[in-house]
């Protein structure tokens, strides 16, 4: 791992001094394509941000910060100069600042001081309506072929920084009116998620608190090199569908060091939704999940799925800890999905009042059209589940394949949980071993 820091710095350095070379005027900007994971080596790690050559108060440019103001076109022109500058930092001072939807730039940091607010603004007029995603073919929540826009939105990017100093800085979705609305069954459009940067490469958001998020609230989507480090959701525990980070079609993702309180799923990890995004093709690999404590009542702390159709792979969860959480770690798909959910780990995982401990289970339903494809089955397989502690389990695990799509491979090892009541496995379609697992797993799960 020293070994290719290293080598990745001397790249890194050559890489720098050739820029200089040819850019008659160089800014330092973020290191582009080497990977996080291989730059990020532990969660301990020192995370060293872009500096930018020029900051942007929004303040300067016109922006109030009284919770009323609503400031769009200040954030629209702010991006428009760090555009015309070739980069820049964004730096919103304390206040409230309210607003309606905007898109960044490349080379481009979102700073916000402590106690600086960016609040979306309760005007659903002030969010714009985009296409819906190419992997999903309409919204997920209505049928309209178009979506609410995130609040912070930003679409073929490369190197977008979103932070605030110690940590102390929010950007809060303003939910509420969104839930009701949702609840009442008002909405045309699908929700808008809080932070959505799509077709992006070098995606950081570090130190940095996000609340009342409308709907998933950061989903990094078909990008590349994301980094979620010591980032604090604070969703309402009933807040509909507000998911803390979902990467969907994404390469080299690391989450880490983070505390997630939320109304869905802590983490979902996404690939597109049936047809669609079978159609699409790219698949979540490359994932790092660790050091995280997350709480949810409704949902799981790690969900892969259930929109898992262009294929998720490679992914490691480590050094996890959830509690009052409905799942822990729970993989969900269903027949018409496709796809595959292959070489997943899960290890060092602490689960105190959680529901389902382990699931994995292809009956989730909740499909893109009526006219999905019966034969798209999801190939399930090589799946690593060890060192699991819980204490307050109502059920230990669930494990339900397809007649024609096994469950395959699925390893489970030292795993010890404290059911309370009579709660037992349920297994159908799925093959495995088992090793030191209490209470003792199903026969299908060879004893090794
Ligand atoms: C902004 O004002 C609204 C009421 O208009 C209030 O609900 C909200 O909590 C305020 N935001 C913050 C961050 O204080
Ligand atoms: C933001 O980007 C989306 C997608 O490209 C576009 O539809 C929208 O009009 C953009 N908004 C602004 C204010 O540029
Ligand atoms: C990490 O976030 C916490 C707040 O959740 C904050 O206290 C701490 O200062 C942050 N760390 C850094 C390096 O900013
Ligand atoms: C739903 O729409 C109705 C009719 O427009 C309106 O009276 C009601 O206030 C709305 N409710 C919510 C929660 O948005
Ligand atoms: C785990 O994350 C917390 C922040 O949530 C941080 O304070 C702590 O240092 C991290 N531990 C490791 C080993 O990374
Ligand atoms: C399985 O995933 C891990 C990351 O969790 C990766 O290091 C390993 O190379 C993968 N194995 C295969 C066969 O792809
Ligand atoms: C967890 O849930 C239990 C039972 O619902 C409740 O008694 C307890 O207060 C909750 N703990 C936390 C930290 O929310
Ligand atoms: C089993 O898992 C627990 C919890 O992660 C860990 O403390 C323990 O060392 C593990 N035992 C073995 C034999 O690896």
């Amino acid at each position: 791992m020293l070994q290719s820091a290293a080598n990745w710095l001397f790249g890194a350095a050559i890489a720098l001094s050739l820029l200089a070379l040819v850019d008659a005027k160089p800014w330092p900007r973020a290191p582009a394509s080497a990977s996080y994971i291989d730059q990020y080596p532990s969660s301990t790690t020192p995370i060293t941000l872009p500096v930018r050559s020029k900051s942007f108060n929004i303040v300067d440019y016109g922006a109030v910060g009284d919770n009323v103001t609503v400031n769009t076109a200040v954030f629209n022109k702010i991006v428009a100069l760090v555009a015309a500058n070739g980069d820049g930092e964004i730096y919103i001072p304390p206040g409230i600042f309210v607003s309606g939807t905007f898109n960044l730039t490349s080379h481009v940091t979102l700073r916000l001081a402590s106690g600086a607010v960016l609040a979306g603004s309760p005007n659903f007029a002030d969010h714009e309506i985009i296409p819906a995603l190419p992997s999903y073919g309409r919204g997920r929540e209505t049928e309209s072929i178009f979506r609410y826009s995130s609040l912070v939105h930003g679409e073929n990017l490369d190197d977008v920084v979103i932070t605030s100093d110690n940590g102390q800085g929010v950007i809060d979705g303003n939910g509420m009116g969104w839930w009701a609305a949702h609840r009442a069954s008002n909405l045309t459009y699908t929700r808008g998620h809080l932070v959505e940067l799509m077709y992006t490469t070098d995606i950081m958001l570090v130190n940095v608190e996000l609340r009342n998020s409308p709907f998933w609230t950061i989903h990094p989507y078909s990008s590349t090199n994301v980094l979620v480090s010591n980032v604090t959701i604070n969703n309402p525990l009933d807040s509909p569908n507000t998911d803390g980070c979902d990467p969907d079609s994404c390469n080299q993702v690391v989450i880490q060091n983070c505390v997630f309180t939320v109304g869905d799923d802590c983490i979902a990890v996404k690939s597109g939704w049936d047809n669609p995004g079978i159609q699409y093709g790219v698949p979540t690999t490359d994932v790092v999940i660790r050091n995280m404590t997350m709480h949810t009542p409704t949902s799981a702390a790690i969900a892969i799925g259930s929109e898992m159709s262009g294929g998720v792979s490679n992914l490691l969860a480590q050094d996890i800890r959830a509690f009052n959480c409905s799942s822990g770690i729970r993989l969900k798909s269903a027949r018409g999905r496709g796809g595959y959910l292959r070489n997943l780990t899960f290890d060092g995982v602490t689960l105190n009042d959680v529901k389902t401990a382990l699931s994995i289970n292809d009956f989730y339903g909740q499909h893109e059209s009526i006219f999905y494809d019966p034969l798209a089955v999801p190939i399930i397989d090589s799946i690593f589940m060890s060192n699991i502690v819980g204490t307050a389990i109502t059920i230990p695990g669930d494990f339900q394949g397809l007649f024609d799509a096994k469950i395959t491979n699925v390893a489970i090892s030292n795993v010890s949980l404290a059911v309370v009541g009579s709660g037992s496995y349920t297994c159908s379609y799925a093959t495995g071993t088992q090793h030191a697992v209490v209470p003792v797993l199903c026969d299908a799960f060879a004893r090794v």
